[in-house]
């Protein structure tokens, strides 16, 4: 069916007010060709004439919320994105161990996308668990699209972000994969201890750790200044006191009033407590 690309400006002024309450993304009226583009094939998929139609079905059937929130969200990730950031994790696993022996180092992934994030999180773990058996690690992955998260669980991968791993550690993707169809999976040993759930970086995550490292990257620059200050507010309550928060390089919390600590480019620590409220 031929759909109407001429769009009434409320119909356009709805559509991207709808990503920014669904999902805390803001999306200026410069983004509208871009969200259009996103919406297109959902619109041909349904059988849809026109966006105005499209807004109808949004507002009408609950069930159509998932499939927004997964054409609207930007899942680029790749594995060990940022070099220096593992580097720095790296060298901070000894120091966290040497600190809590007993304890089990928990890492949240937020905003994971397809999983690339925790599982390098998780390989950098397994070879510190080689020099250190005692050394014990759990890592959530969230995500409010369901989609990226359900590639997370099953852990297969391909294409681009499997040869950038061949690229840049090709011992790791021997040791740590297993060819599967026409890519890869993730070892068991790496997946015991991951796991995915569906969370909306906005609300409370419940019924989770504390924890010690949360990797909070390439998200924040898609919230206006109210969505960041309230996703490191909820980040900050989900941590330990003294827990390091990873942001994205183009990220910073220079100037928000956000309860972490500058330690060094991309890295915060949580303070102790906030003024005024309660950790
Ligand atoms: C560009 S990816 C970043 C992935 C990974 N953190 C990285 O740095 O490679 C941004 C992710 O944030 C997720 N996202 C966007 N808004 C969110 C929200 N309100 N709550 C949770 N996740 C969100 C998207 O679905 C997307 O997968």
């Amino acid at each position: 069916m031929e759909i109407d690309n001429e769009i009434d400006p409320r119909t356009q002024r709805a559509l991207l007010e709808r990503v920014h309450h669904h999902t805390g993304i803001f999306m200026p009226e410069r983004k509208w060709t871009l969200l259009q583009g996103r919406l297109r094939r959902r619109l041909q998929a349904l059988a849809l004439a026109s966006y105005r139609e499209y807004l109808a079905v949004l507002e009408s059937r609950p069930e159509e919320l998932g499939h927004f929130i997964n054409l609207v969200t930007t899942n680029e990730t790749s594995f060990f994105r940022t070099p220096r950031i593992w580097d720095y994790l790296s060298q901070l696993l000894p120091r966290w161990f040497e600190n809590h022996r007993g304890s089990t180092l928990q890492v949240w992934s937020a905003a994971a996308s397809t999983g690339e994030e925790a599982y390098s999180m998780a390989m950098l773990c397994e070879e510190f668990r080689a020099l250190h058996p005692a050394f014990r690690y759990r890592i959530l992955g969230t995500d409010i699209a369901s989609e990226v998260l359900a590639v997370g669980a099953a852990a297969r991968y391909h294409g681009r972000n499997i040869e950038g791993l061949r690229r840049s550690r090709p011992a790791w993707l021997e040791k740590y994969f297993e060819p599967a169809d026409d890519g890869f999976v993730v070892s068991s040993a790496l997946r015991a201890n991951v796991a995915f759930r569906q969370h909306h970086l906005h609300q409370r995550l419940e019924g989770a750790p504390r924890f010690d490292i949360t990797l909070l990257r390439n998200v924040l620059i898609y919230f206006d200044e109210a969505g960041q200050r309230r996703v490191l507010e909820q980040a900050r309550q989900a941590m330990q006191p003294g827990g390091v928060l990873v942001i994205g390089e183009s990220e910073s919390l220079g100037w928000l009033e956000s309860g972490f600590a500058f330690e060094q480019p991309l890295v915060y620590r949580r303070q102790e407590a906030r003024h005024g409220s309660h950790a």
